[in-house]
């Protein structure tokens, strides 16, 4: 690989958090509807944020998101009062990581390498998800799609993590777990990872081959061998010394604040 590995950027929702941890909540108020009503309600949400990204009609996520609860409720038919709302809503912006993810953030920044969040939420539902998970300090940066209006696959918003970073896209691994983002993220150019949670194929979308794994802890197989691979190609071209076991970096290469 020609170009030096220079951060990793994680999608949110259905990557480092379960956004169908909702559907327990759900299921006891709704019994037998859960997970209907989460599957439905997470599938309008970004019909939502696409459609209003084609239109030019932005609305921050939190409200796409209650919009989104709100249609999904009314079409299922369910009785959603709001005190039901503010629950499921608040239950949103708690949702469970998955099991493995601080293991394998840990793992990730003792290789050096800078970690981002790259992600449709706002600033806000992003910062309280990250830090009532206990992964806040895990991250160099929290980028939000909100910051330009704009949600993905919007190129836009994937810049977001090349100019975070001063770098070109093939510098960053991206890891979703959203077939449709993994493969949006390889066209926009990153080094796609897609982490396939639920078994579903690749999406049929022309984006080339992307690596797969099945949890976090395969991110950091995949990032520890792209990074043998550029010591053994420094190492071939003279530019580094022999291996001791540390990556070499400039101290500008972790300088994104927090
Ligand atoms: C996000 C959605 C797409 O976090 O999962 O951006």
């Amino acid at each position: 690989m020609a170009t030096p590995l220079r951060a990793v950027a994680f999608d949110a929702y259905g990557t480092l958090f379960d956004v169908h941890s909702v559907a327990a909540l759900a299921e006891q108020r709704f019994p037998g509807q859960g997970a209907r009503l989460s599957n439905l309600w997470r599938s309008k949400q970004l019909e939502y944020t696409w459609l209003r990204t084609l239109s030019g009609r932005y609305a921050p996520f939190d409200a796409v998101t209650r919009d989104a609860l709100r249609f999904s409720a009314r079409a299922l038919g369910l009785a959603l009062g709001g005190d039901d709302e503010e629950r499921l809503m608040a239950q949103y912006a708690s949702l469970s990581a998955f099991p493995e993810n601080v293991a394998a953030l840990r793992a990730l920044r003792e290789l050096g390498v800078p970690l981002a969040i790259l992600s449709n939420g706002t600033a806000a539902m992003l910062e309280i998800s990250a830090r009532s998970a206990g992964m806040r300090d895990l991250f160099d940066r929290i980028l939000s799609a909100d910051s330009v209006r704009r949600y993905k696959t919007h190129p836009d918003v994937y810049a977001l993590a090349t100019e975070a970073f001063a770098c070109e896209p093939a510098a960053i691994v991206f890891v979703s777990s959203n077939g449709w983002d993994v493969a949006a993220g390889a066209w926009f150019g990153f080094d796609a990872f897609r982490v396939d949670r639920s078994g579903a194929p690749p999406e049929e979308l022309d984006a080339g081959p992307v690596a797969t794994g099945h949890s976090l802890a395969d991110v950091v197989e995949h990032v520890r061998a792209r990074l043998e691979r550029e010591k053994d190609i420094a190492q071939a071209r003279g530019l580094a010394p022999a291996r001791n076991g540390k990556r070499r970096r400039s101290s500008s290469a972790t300088g994104a604040s927090k």
